[in-house]
């Protein structure tokens, strides 16, 4: 793989600063989720009304559709102060006392990959979620004794790629949940616009739809794929993106025309050639690939099943009549 390539699939370090820099801070910025957003802007309002803090939010959907982003734009509408940690964090329930007993009335604790906590954390959260106060244990045996703490009431928001592997009495103590989906190549192109606005590059209609068609309905990497298409655009000498140079630069960098990267070839060839085509388990597919099965499941798995190159059946994956004629291979000859 030559460095270009490897740099679209991994976010480098200016990937990360450039993306909080493009991220949307307010509601009337973040694009596209309309049923979202439209139910969203009802609670925030009714909680506003009421004077009372918002219930508890369960975000999902794959990465880089705006769930962080949108815990900060609730954190921003509410006008209360959000605690930013995430799953993988916290290790012991002893992590999340000083978190919580910090937090004001109605500020935000938003827990990203909450999927990830670990049971007994997960359970000393329930009465924190339930009616805003801990039990912690201090010293041991004969002397143990509990502490009872009462917290502010706070929301919580968690952002998950997974809701199945939330547990259900976690789940259930969610009172708002909203799925986010691929975003459609309007929201992305409109989203593509704006961002070329903000890091201050011309761009013609046609070459931010050509990106929004190639960025597997996710704003991040329409976001990235903007930034390499500009990179290109400048040690070509251009004012202006034209949808040639957007061709030129994607091509180059293994973003094909069908939006497909790199990963989402190698994860189709490797199903054609080494599984006849599939069905086959997620499990030695990854291995086969040397990959996590994680990093298939959470990116890889949801667009190819999105865009119908891939389905699911109960023995595993299969590729579809979509992906054979991708290949230009007929399954009957
Ligand atoms: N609805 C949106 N409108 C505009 N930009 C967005 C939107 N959603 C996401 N983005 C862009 O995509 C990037 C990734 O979003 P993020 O909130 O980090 O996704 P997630 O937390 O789901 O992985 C953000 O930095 C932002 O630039
Ligand atoms: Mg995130």
């Amino acid at each position: 793989m030559s460095e270009d390539k490897k740099n679209i699939l991994v976010e480098t370090e200016e990937d990360t600063i450039l993306n909080i820099s493009l991220r949307p801070k307010t509601l009337k910025e973040f694009v596209g989720q309309t049923e979202t957003i439209e139910n969203l802007k009802i609670c925030l309002r009714a909680a506003k009304e009421r004077r009372e803090p918002l219930e508890h939010i369960l975000l999902s959907g794959p990465p880089g559709l705006g769930k962080t982003s949108l815990a900060h734009i609730i954190s921003h509408e509410m006008g209360t102060k959000i605690t930013v940690t995430s799953g993988p964090a916290i290790e012991r329930a002893g992590d999340l006392i000083g978190i919580l007993t910090n937090l004001a009335r109605g500020d935000i604790l938003f827990i990203d990959e909450i999927h990830r906590l670990s049971k007994a954390v997960e359970e000393f959260l329930y009465p924190a979620m339930e009616g805003f106060q801990i039990d912690f244990i201090i010293d041991k045996g004969p002397y143990a004794r509990t502490i009872r703490f009462n917290l502010k009431p706070f929301t919580l928001v968690g952002a998950t790629t997974r809701t199945g592997l939330l547990s259900a009495p976690l789940r259930g103590r969610f009172g708002i949940l909203y799925h986010l989906d691929f975003y459609r190549e309007e929201d992305l192109k409109k989203i593509i616009k704006n961002s070329a606005k903000a890091l201050g590059v011309q761009i013609e209609d046609r070459a931010a739809e050509e990106i929004s068609k190639r960025s597997r309905g996710s704003p991040r990497i329409a976001n990235r794929l903007l930034r390499r298409v500009r990179d290109y655009a400048q040690v070509d000498r251009q004012n202006l993106i034209t949808v040639e140079s957007v061709e030129k630069a994607l091509d180059n960098l293994g973003i094909d025309s069908a939006g497909l990267d790199e990963v989402d070839r190698k994860v189709l060839k490797v199903i054609l050639e080494s599984f006849g085509g599939g069905p086959v388990g997620i499990e030695s597919l990854a291995a086969t690939l040397n990959e996590e099965p994680d990093n298939i499941i959470d990116t890889v798995e949801p667009y190819l099943l999105k865009v119908g190159f891939l389905k699911r059946t109960p023995r595993g994956r299969q590729l579809t009549e979509m992906a054979y004629n991708y290949f230009e291979i007929n399954r009957n000859s």
